[in-house]
């Protein structure tokens, strides 16, 4: 299909630090916020809960524990005008070439739009989406009903997704987090990084008559993928002879020469496009794999989810705005606060995977130092994200939150009906991360300490001597995320509100959230090296601590 030239992406702000608002927020904090700590700002506001908490759809956003007053909020949602932000959005949804180094619109919206939501509607390929979508539908309902099965007749029981990055993250974390949709029989299983471990380990488990490969791969060249998918097909050929290949391999790719190549079955070929970035893939052929394992009708639902979001993200002012907000809060805490990381604290630990999808989904879309007009940028850009699901990080790293040294705001993400335990278990993790989000705010200052070990039978020295060391300094800030449960549409909702925080922070800070090309550099530098590792003939031209490792892996290597 001929391919439509999208209008250029005119939208590069002035650098944010030059925009008035921006000025005015850095005085602002100098002078207003600095000062004061959370405590005092609940003090002064009896509504403050009401007053910075917002919902849409399933999802209930407290921001009140943020170092901000009305007036900074006031300010970034001049910074967000001042910046375009409106216009940035609507750009998004209509098909303009916003991925300006990659000269393509980023359109993963469209993945999960009806017609009728007219997104980028003028490009011809769009009503492509649904012909695949119908193409998916009918498959995975084969392999549900079996009439679609393996080689020997047998139905399949094991979907093994073969990807890496978005090809992987956002169908594992999905898998993992509606574990009670899977259906009867149906089981997903992750092979995504390069030392084959992950493959090997399931060969020992699965039965080969039973397993169908989905390869997810957009770009189907990808070392990792490529090197497990050729594992996997060596494995299927010993067990169960050449013929079986066209049976147990399926595949997502946007590369249909290649997948041609690789022997997949033409019917068993699901296309995208390259407007859709990898790490925004999961709503695409590559949820292939997770429509294996959940069914048609759930990934449906989450795709109706993610729409939903997208409909409040195009429609809704810039201050009613859930991800808008949340990528200005971000921004605060980043660029004036100074906080150089962010924790993602899930309490339900079927969303365990949830912190490792962020950090692909905003590290890799804002860690940027060039702005879309290749000049430098002026101010940081990305934050280091990482988390774990609570409470089992409250054993391991809020230490640190509690009475380090750094800044760090958290996002709490609370389902509060049960996932499949019981109610009460869900009750104890809620009641644990509110408690945290309180602790973190509120501290505990010296003289409650004092008194406390006081009333416990201390003497009024000991008391004083242990006391420094269980001060809480308090004032780190978080969001809290409440979902009533997690579901196939709840979970929709969310990915897509990061999704479109991480736009609304690059577009501010001007740089391209679609591209990743830092991550090129090493993947042609392991290219080069695979022939060194194996061959000391090659270590000629590497540098004196890459060498000196060669030669010592060729030693242990015995
Ligand atoms: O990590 C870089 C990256 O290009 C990601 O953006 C992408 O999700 C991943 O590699 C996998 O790429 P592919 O889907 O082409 O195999």
């Amino acid at each position: 299909m001929a391919k439509k030239k999208a209008k250029p992406h005119t939208l590069t702000p002035r650098h944010p630090v030059d925009l008035p608002a921006w000025q005015s927020l850095a005085a602002h904090h100098r002078q207003d916020i600095r000062p004061k700590t959370l405590a005092d700002l609940f003090a002064r506001d009896r509504k403050r809960a009401a007053n910075y908490t917002l919902s849409t759809g399933d999802l209930t956003l407290d921001y009140s524990k943020n170092l901000l007053n009305a007036a900074t909020r006031k300010l970034l949602l001049k910074l967000a005008r001042e910046a375009k932000v409106s216009a940035a959005i609507d750009a998004m949804f209509s098909g303009d070439v916003i991925n300006t180094t990659e000269n393509r619109p980023a359109l993963h919206v469209a993945l999960r739009a009806k017609m009728s939501d007219r997104v980028a509607h003028e490009r011809r390929d769009i009503a492509d989406v649904w012909r695949v979508l119908n193409q998916l539908e009918q498959f995975v309902n084969a392999i549900h009903d079996g009439s679609l099965r393996g080689h020997t007749g047998a139905r399949f029981t094991d979907i093994v997704n073969i990807g890496i990055g978005g090809s992987d993250l956002g169908n594992s974390m999905i898998a993992k987090a509606l574990r009670p949709y899977w259906r009867a029989g149906m089981r997903y299983h992750p092979v995504s990084n390069i030392d084959g471990t992950q493959l090997a380990d399931l060969q020992k488990e699965l039965d080969p008559k039973t397993t169908l490969i989905v390869i997810c791969s957009k770009t189907f060249t990808t070392l990792e993928t490529m090197t497990n998918a050729n594992a996997a097909r060596a494995w299927i050929i010993e067990a169960l002879g050449r013929d079986a290949l066209k049976k147990h391999f399926v595949a997502a790719s946007t590369n249909h020469q290649a997948m041609d190549a690789f022997g997949i079955n033409p019917d068993y070929r699901f296309g995208f496009w390259d407007w859709v970035g990898g790490r925004y893939s999961l709503w695409s052929a590559v949820g292939l794999s997770l429509a294996l394992v959940i069914g048609t009708e759930n990934f449906q639902a989450l795709l109706n989810g993610a729409r939903r979001m997208d409909l409040h993200f195009r429609q809704t002012p810039l201050a009613g705005n859930m991800p808008v907000l949340m990528a200005l809060i971000a921004i605060w805490n980043n660029n004036f606060l100074g906080a150089e990381s962010q924790a993602i604290l899930p309490y339900d630990n079927r969303l365990e995977r949830f912190p490792a999808f962020l950090q692909q989904l905003q590290m890799e879309s804002n860690g940027k130092s060039v702005r879309r007009d290749g000049r430098p940028v002026k101010c940081k850009t990305g934050m280091v994200i990482w988390g774990e699901a609570g409470s089992n990080a409250q054993h391991s790293f809020y230490q640190l939150l509690h009475q380090g040294t750094r800044l760090i705001p958290a996002d709490f993400i609370l389902p509060v009906q049960s996932s499949g335990a019981t109610q009460a278990q869900q009750d104890l993790a809620i009641a644990n991360c509110l408690a945290q989000s309180e602790a973190l705010m509120d501290g505990y200052s010296k003289e409650q300490a004092i008194a406390d070990l006081r009333a416990a039978g201390m003497s009024a020295a000991e008391a004083k001597e242990l006391a420094p060391h269980k001060v809480h300094a308090g004032n780190q800030p978080s969001n809290t995320i409440l979902l009533p449960r997690l579901t196939p549409e709840t979970l929709g909702q969310l990915i897509a509100l990061y999704e479109h925080k991480v736009f609304v922070e690059g577009h501010i800070w001007g740089i391209n959230s679609f591209d990743q090309w830092g991550v090129e550099l090493g993947k042609k530098l392991a290219t080069g090296l695979s022939d060194a590792v194996t061959d000391s003939a090659r270590y000629e031209g590497k540098n004196s601590s890459t060498r000196a490792l060669l030669e010592r892996i060729e030693s242990l290597r015995g």
